[in-house]
């Protein structure tokens, strides 16, 4: 690794404050196809996002009861879990999935633990790189880098020079695929891809793990969130919990273990109306 003071890619915390008005989007940007970076951006209110996301992500809202509040959840998670993370004393994030920069980032929420957390972002979507390469700031407050990665090229992820400069894998890592995988169909290889990204950790890594399930949708609105999603630029492909206990492999869930997305580590809190249809499992676990 180099010192920080060689780096150049560095964000500031909170990505909201730095976004600039007269941003335009990439040239290679597919934006008559609904994307799922951007369509989530809708759901959290975010404005990154154009009329095929907007209409998408509305067909979802109709269909699937709290499709928002899911949304939010899913980022409180994140946050909690990032927490939890850099208490426990884990100081290294890989953050595949990342999304566009929203508040309550990785980084952010890592750095205000421990200012020392260094934070690699990849997400395959030309919106969120440029976002974030638009938002590298002058007056850093950790390290933080960016990579144009697929999850279903691990191996393209974990030798990336970025990947490399920021991260020493011979040292515990929080490995995120917060809200990802389920955009990964299983003959894509989306076992495989998990299996290969836990072997490159070192014992002490963690895997924070949020997943889109069925398990608490009706048939009905399973089939009219699938149909919605398989016009977008990747589809849903919701798991049950057996399925995504398995992305843990030998990891050792963490207390409370695999839940429902709204009560990872939220005992003693009020649950917003509507939670129970919050239709995600979400986990932390340890490598041994
Ligand atoms: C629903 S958002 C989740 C964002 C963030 N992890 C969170 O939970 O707030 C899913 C993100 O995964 C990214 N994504 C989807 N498929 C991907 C893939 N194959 N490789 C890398 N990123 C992917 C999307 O571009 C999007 O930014």
């Amino acid at each position: 690794m180099q010192d920080d003071a060689a780096l150049g890619e560095t964000l500031t915390g909170d990505w909201q404050w730095a976004r600039t008005d007269d941003w335009q989007p990439p040239s290679e940007l597919a934006v008559d196809v609904p994307h799922p970076a951007r369509m989530y951006d809708y759901y959290l209110g975010g404005k990154d996002n154009f009329a095929a996301d907007r209409e998408a992500a509305e067909r979802i809202i109709a269909a699937v009861p709290h499709a928002r509040l899911g949304a939010r959840i899913n980022r409180e998670f994140l946050g909690r879990a990032v927490a939890y993370a850099a208490e426990r004393g884990v100081r290294q994030f890989l953050d595949i999935g990342t999304g566009i920069p929203a508040v309550g980032s990785t980084s952010e929420v890592a750095q205000r633990v421990a200012p020392d957390a260094r934070v690699v972002y990849v997400d395959n979507d030309p919106i969120v790189l440029t976002h974030a390469r638009a938002l590298l700031a002058n007056h850093p407050v950790g390290y933080t880098t960016v990579i144009q990665a697929d999850l279903r090229d691990p191996a393209a992820i974990l030798d990336d020079p970025g990947l490399r400069q920021a991260i020493d894998l011979s040292q515990p890592v929080a490995l995120m695929l917060v809200a990802v995988l389920h955009f990964i169909r299983d003959e894509e290889g989306a076992a495989e891809v998990v299996a290969r990204l836990r072997e490159a950790l070192a014992p002490g890594s963690l895997l924070i793990l949020s997943h889109g399930s069925q398990d608490f949708l009706t048939p009905a609105v399973v089939e009219a969130m699938t149909r919605v999603y398989s016009t977008a630029s990747a589809p849903a492909v919701l798991r049950d919990r057996a399925a995504v206990a398995g992305f843990f492999g030998d990891f050792e869930l963490l207390e409370p273990g695999l839940v429902q997305l709204p009560l990872w580590r939220t005992e003693g809190e009020a649950l917003p109306d509507g939670w129970r249809e919050v239709s995600a499992y979400a986990g932390v676990a340890v490598k041994p």
